[in-house]
């Protein structure tokens, strides 16, 4: 049974700072088990703010940025320099700011790489069936208006997945159209869940998303729970909790 823990913040810079607080934490320990941790980034703008204040810390922090496992929680499908990519914005905010192996982060392939997005999402699995280590240490997620993450919408095909690690999504109604999604069977393998949301227009859908009662298509958000899950949110996003 998953703890659902929700961390209200004034503003969206106190929140940003205290989850780069947390994450950079959360890595030194998993070092200092002896472990490389795996985690999980998203896309969104408020996962670009979380990235640079990543970057803005990590010389102060402890962890060896080499002995991080990266991984995206989804991906546009479309080419690898696109400026709609997750993963160029988190090279651009990130990645390229602290000392990481580029063996360890694994991007899902880009539509210049493979011929469908199905191809992408079947050599995603692979990779992470054979660089995964069956769980993430943290997957951060962020949350659409409508309730979607990650790029999992209300009352699309791509919530039925089944047993599949990364599904191709098409028809998106956030653009672009065309993207890779972990499902929910693979997103639920994860010592903890982070969704990070912040500003009004995200109130309904986290309200939504943590009621007692609602269903998984209309509000994919409720269907992604860790062994731990934590709701990082500004007072705004919490506001119709
Ligand atoms: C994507 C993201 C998506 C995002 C939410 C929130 O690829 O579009 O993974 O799930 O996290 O839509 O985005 P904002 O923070 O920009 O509202």
């Amino acid at each position: 049974m998953t703890d659902v823990h929700v961390r209200r913040h004034d503003d969206a810079d106190v929140l940003v700072g205290d989850v780069a607080s947390a994450l950079l934490d959360r890595l030194e320990a998993a070092q200092a088990r002896g472990e490389v941790p795996q985690i999980g980034l998203t896309g969104g703008s408020i996962a670009e703010e979380l990235h640079r204040e990543l970057a803005r810390r990590a010389p102060d922090s402890a962890v060896d940025w080499s002995r991080v496992v990266f991984w995206w929680g989804d991906e546009r499908f479309v080419p690898a320099d696109s400026p709609d990519r997750n993963a160029r914005q988190a090279r651009e905010s990130l990645l390229d700011h602290v000392p990481v192996d580029p063996a360890n982060v694994h991007e899902v392939p880009a539509s210049d790489e493979v011929a469908t997005a199905e191809d992408a999402a079947a050599a995603y699995s692979e990779a992470m069936r054979e660089h995964g280590v069956g769980f993430f240490e943290v997957l951060m997620l962020g949350i659409g208006p409508d309730g979607h993450c990650a790029s999992l919408f209300p009352g699309h095909p791509a919530l039925e997945a089944g047993d599949a690690i990364a599904v191709a999504v098409h028809d998106s109604p956030k653009p672009p159209p065309d993207r890779v999604s972990l499902t929910f069977e693979a997103m639920e393998r994860c010592r903890a869940v982070w969704f990070i949301a912040s500003g009004e227009g995200k109130a309904e859908a986290v309200a939504r998303a943590l009621a007692d009662d609602g269903s998984v298509t209309e509000t994919p958000a409720r269907g992604v729970r860790g062994d731990e899950t934590v709701w990082w949110l500004d007072e705004a996003a919490a506001s119709a909790l």
